[in-house]
């Protein structure tokens, strides 16, 4: 097939969980899809073969050290042209070739190729709610000054952009973003003090990273979602809603002034959302079977208990505050997991480590990006240095 007919795709994050779902999708669909480029922090080895299997001509490592033993080993063949740190990384996001730039990449190191993305006048598949929680504002106010689209790869978002075509704003009454309620829905709150890292990680429906893992088992990924709805679809906190459903079919609800609710539903797994994204407006076959209603199946809802998860009632507070809110949400947030993940801080101390930042942080002004990145910072040093 020539490559003038196959969509370019730029793949930040192509070692990652969503990096190896975007894989599966373009092995399904060479016809219509090619690598222009990929990227991962240090995991060289594996970018590698996924640079020989697809051919894929540039590629960037962000650390420095993958890097170097990268080049001792020789370990990318010729095809490849092989470039390091974060600056490479908004390069690669911007490459003139490139039709579509999936960003995958995990946490706040999102924010800039996205926007460089934005700049180069790519379409995006945006992963990293991460980008959008701390630079919501930026981002959205770039894309509409260059005419970019933004294409929700996350699940719930996917699911919601699908369920908004063809209507117009006014029309909407609500969003309602679904949540599994991660693998502690149903453990008695006495328990909680227990939870190891290992146990946290054990998501009951999606295999994923470790740190939207955890996020997903406190509710904070909700809260950044509920964030990054806000952005995407310029709904205020109040029509955004939450409901648990722990089957992880319906991926979430667009409710119409009318009392219509439409659902876009699919079995739990990402290569659905990122075929959307990589194909739109077309589509094509789906890597997997979907549903299948000649088995029976049941879906089930129900509220988020806020005792459960504290986590997204802070994530309101934060939208709500708006201003640099969102940024010290998001940052508190992911020193909390990281620091949780080495075993420095027990489980409980995550909601607690967020509700100080933004007992601090939250009313500091962001007139621009660098004082987001500066807030970003302040949040994540208040972060390391908190004890219980
Ligand atoms: N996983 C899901 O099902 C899912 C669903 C919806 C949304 N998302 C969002 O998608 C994003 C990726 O999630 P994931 O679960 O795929 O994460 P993941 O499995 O941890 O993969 C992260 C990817 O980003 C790279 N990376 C990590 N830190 C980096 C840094 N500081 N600079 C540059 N690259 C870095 C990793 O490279 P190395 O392998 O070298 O470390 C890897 O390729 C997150 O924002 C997440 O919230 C994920």
């Amino acid at each position: 097939m020539p490559d003038s007919t196959r969509k370019k795709i730029v793949l930040l994050g192509a070692t990652g969980s969503i990096g190896s779902n975007t894989l599966r999708v373009l092995r399904e669909h060479p016809d219509r899809l090619t690598l222009a480029g990929v990227s991962a922090r240090s995991n060289y080895r594996a970018l590698a073969e996924i640079c020989t299997e697809f051919k894929v001509p540039h590629a960037v490592l962000t650390d420095p050290q993958a890097y170097q033993k990268a080049q001792a080993e020789k370990v990318f063949d010729g095809n490849t042209q092989l470039a390091c740190g974060a600056e490479a990384l908004s390069g690669l996001a911007g490459l003139p070739e490139a039709d579509t730039v999936l960003i995958a990449v995990v946490g706040a190191c999102g924010l800039q190729p996205t926007l460089a993305a934005i700049e180069a006048g790519k379409d995006i598949a945006l992963a990293n709610k991460e980008a959008l929680v701390l630079g919501g504002a930026f981002v959205i106010e770039r894309a509409r000054a260059k005419g970019v689209r933004i294409l929700p790869t996350d699940s719930e978002h996917n699911a919601i952009f699908q369920c908004l075509e063809g209507h117009s704003p006014a029309q909407v009454e609500r969003i309602i973003l679904t949540a599994s309620g991660g693998p502690f829905r149903e453990t008695p709150l006495t328990d909680f003090a227990k939870v190891r890292p290992a146990d946290a990680v054990r998501h009951p429906n999606w295999s994923m990273g470790h740190k939207i893992s955890v996020d997903s088992s406190t509710m904070a990924n909700k809260g950044l979602e509920l964030i990054e709805a806000h952005w995407l679809f310029g709904l205020p906190p109040e029509q955004l809603q939450v409901v648990i459903h722990p089957q992880s079919i319906a991926h979430s609800f667009v409710q119409f002034i009318d009392g219509s609710i439409l659902a876009q539903m699919s079995p739990p797994s990402m290569t659905f959302p990122i075929q959307h994204c990589l194909l739109y407006p077309e589509r094509a076959p789906s890597v997997e079977p979907t549903l299948n209603f000649q088995e029976a199946f049941q879906l089930e809802f129900s509220p988020p208990d806020p005792q459960r998860f504290p986590c997204l009632e802070l994530a309101y507070q934060a939208l709500r505050n708006g201003g640099g809110a969102p940024a010290v949400f998001n940052a508190a947030n992911e020193i909390a997991v990281e620091r949780f993940l080495k075993d420095e801080l027990p489980y409980l101390a995550i909601p607690k480590l967020i509700d100080a930042a933004l007992e601090q942080l939250a009313t500091t002004a962001v007139p621009n990006i660098d004082a987001l990145l500066a807030l970003d910072s302040e949040a994540r040093v208040l972060g390391r240095e908190f004890k219980l």
